[in-house]
């Protein structure tokens, strides 16, 4: 998973397709790249992020040109390995984000005609196969040469004497950003909002070429496609920091406003039309990969109270390779990106099996948005850091409101109950800007802890995946070794590992569930552990167990999670900030992952 960028006009290509390949550094940031044809095509890369490769690279002339920021999976993260690559004469640059499948065999032909590589990469091959293909048109050959690939991909190439972009995709994003005097592509609209809000989606197959003053689509067969670009409603401020240290604690900030934006229109009035109508369903089954699986996990308790229907929950990884049953249940697929590989092979398998498909996803137009029946987008707006915060508490409502539409089209919700729980979802944005007023308090919290090597978070019911959620964000970004269980799974293993030096984090609201908890904290604080409890404001009793209290308003179980969940987001935040973490870019992950 990496992102690539493409310019094409009348100003310097150098500055801008750094400034829009920053904006990408989210998807891979282990090495970086650019070419830039002027009076020749001129390549530089080098390994690292990329501030190191613009510390380095000489000044390039020219209006033309692509980039790339890379999420190493085929070939060690060095220069060498660095996009873009060039053909043997040095005429075409590529870039790509993918993987080339067949690489080895393409690779071993193209060896026997005489190619000469110089990584140890998949994607090298896709220059010398558009040089062994190029017949005098750059578009032609890119066509015949993607035919030839298997696999994932979107590609950029430019010829050093061409004008233009020629750019493909598989799977892969790709979007054509439309300016004046001036066109772009990039692996997603955020890296193209300083320059215009124009967009069009290239579908899988299609081929596109990218001049100064126009954009030629054509499908896989070469016939031209024609379609209206999309006016993406996101702006650059939205996708830039705006005085906070980090993405991450702008986007756990954003929360209040990304709950309000995502009920919007949509809990209006009782009679206000369905949010997914659908008919009814027997069984719903949530497919997910990481947080978006969390929040997969809470909506499993939201739907069985709302809507009464049973519903199950598996990562999309295992969902894709588990055998059918018999059952025909409504698959709902959480994905923020709406690209995660193994959630899109899980959407294509559903309806394999002839499943009724829904998408929960941020990502306008991506790529799950065109392999389901029916989409909720989350509206959570960009989400640059890879940790997920305000995406997972839009996935939340999300759920919500689906679970208020299936149970009323199951008539298992009355119309008094959706009045309470439509009530209780608007409430939801001060609930969290409490939690956020608090942020000194969890702070020092995390002042406290932060020299800890493990953590574990523990909860039941709806704040079990919460636990889940909270060992996640924590274990990502401060890499303290963070653990989540059910709580009452603790003395079946997990009690073994509880000692003075690990920290326990207990979610303790007062559900039907709190006097059990109030045995597993006694458990944990009997064998030395210092815990630190979540509960509702109030709730002194939890102060006899527990060593640190910290306290949220009090709201129906239900509901708890989101306020819970961003008390944790805060926690991990600054326990990654007390360590020093790279916080938005954690070592070894990208936040959207493209590959299984
Ligand atoms: C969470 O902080 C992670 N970045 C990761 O678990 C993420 O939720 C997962 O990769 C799924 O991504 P998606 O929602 O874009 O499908």
């Amino acid at each position: 998973m990496c992102g690539i960028v493409g310019y094409a006009g009348q100003r310097r290509a150098q500055p801008i397709l750094i400034d829009c390949l920053k904006r990408l550094e989210y998807r891979g940031y282990d090495s970086a790249g650019i070419a830039v044809v002027g009076k020749d095509l001129q390549l530089f890369k080098s390994e690292g992020e990329i501030a190191v490769l613009e510390g380095k690279m000489p000044e390039m002339d020219g209006g033309l040109g692509i980039a790339h920021t890379r999420w190493a999976t085929q070939g060690k993260p060095t220069t060498e390995n660095a996009h873009p690559f060039a053909d043997c004469s040095n005429r075409f640059a590529i870039v790509h984000n993918g993987i080339i499948s067949n690489f080895m065999d393409l690779k071993d032909k193209l060896l026997a005609d005489g190619h000469v590589f110089s990584s140890e990469t998949d994607t090298e091959v896709f220059a010398h196969l558009v040089e062994s293909e190029f017949e005098g048109d750059l578009l032609e050959a890119v066509r015949s040469a993607v035919a030839r690939v298997e696999g994932t991909y979107a590609f950029a190439v430019v010829a050093k004497d061409g004008d233009g972009i020629v750019a493909t995709r598989r799977e892969s994003p790709l979007v054509v950003g439309l300016g004046n005097g001036e066109n772009f592509i990039a692996s997603d609209v955020t890296a193209l909002l300083k320059h215009t809000n124009k967009m069009l989606f290239i579908e899988d197959g299609e081929v596109v070429r990218v001049t100064k003053d126009s954009v030629t689509v054509v499908d896989a067969a070469g016939n031209e496609v024609r379609r209206e670009p999309h006016k993406v409603a996101w702006t650059l401020e939205d996708a830039e920091k705006g005085g906070y240290p980090h993405f991450m604690l702008k986007e756990i900030y954003e929360q209040p406003s990304a709950i309000h934006d995502s009920l919007l229109g949509r809990v209006e009035s009782l009679d206000a039309e369905p949010f997914f109508s659908s008919g009814a369903f027997s069984s719903v089954k949530i497919v997910a990969c990481g947080t978006s699986y969390h929040a997969g996990l809470v909506g499993k308790y939201i739907i069985e109270e709302l809507a009464k229907i049973p519903t199950t929950v598996q990562i999309s990884s295992e969902y894709r390779y588990s055998s059918a049953p018999r059952e025909n249940p409504l698959i709902v697929l959480v994905t923020q990106s709406g690209e995660t590989l193994d959630t899109m092979a899980a959407a294509r398998e559903a309806r394999r099996r002839g499943n009724r498909t829904v998408a929960i996803a941020n990502v306008m137009g991506s790529a799950i948005t065109r392999e389901v029946d029916h989409v909720i987008y989350t509206r959570a707006g960009p989400e640059i850091g890879v940790a997920a915060t305000k995406t997972f508490v839009t996935q939340l409502v999300a759920l919500y409101i689906l679970a208020m539409d299936l149970g009323t089209q199951s008539r298992t919700l009355s119309a008094l109950a959706k009045r309470a729980v439509i009530g209780q979802l608007r409430s939801l944005p001060r609930a969290v800007q409490d939690v956020l007023n608090k942020a000194p308090e969890i702070e020092a919290l995390a002042k406290k802890y932060h020299a800890s090597r493990d953590m574990f978070f523990i909860g039941r019911n709806i704040n079990y995946p919460v636990a889940l959620e909270g060992a996640l964000k924590t274990k990502e970004i401060s890499y303290i070794h963070g653990e989540g269980f059910p709580a009452g799974e603790l003395k079946h293993g997990p009690l073994a590992l509880i000692s003075k030096d690990s920290p326990v984090v207990a979610i303790a609201v007062k559900d039907h569930t709190y006097g059990k908890m109030l045995g597993n904290i006694s458990e944990v604080s009997a064998r030395g552990s210092p815990v630190i409890a979540i509960g509702f404001e109030g709730d002194t009793e939890l102060e006899k167990y527990a060593d640190d209290v910290l306290y949220i308003r009090e709201i129906p179980p239900l509901f708890s999670p989101v306020p819970v969940v961003v008390a944790l987001q805060l926690f991990s935040y600054y326990l990654a900030r007390e360590r020093g973490c790279p916080i938005d870019k954690p070592r070894n992950i990208a936040k959207t992952v493209t590959v299984d």
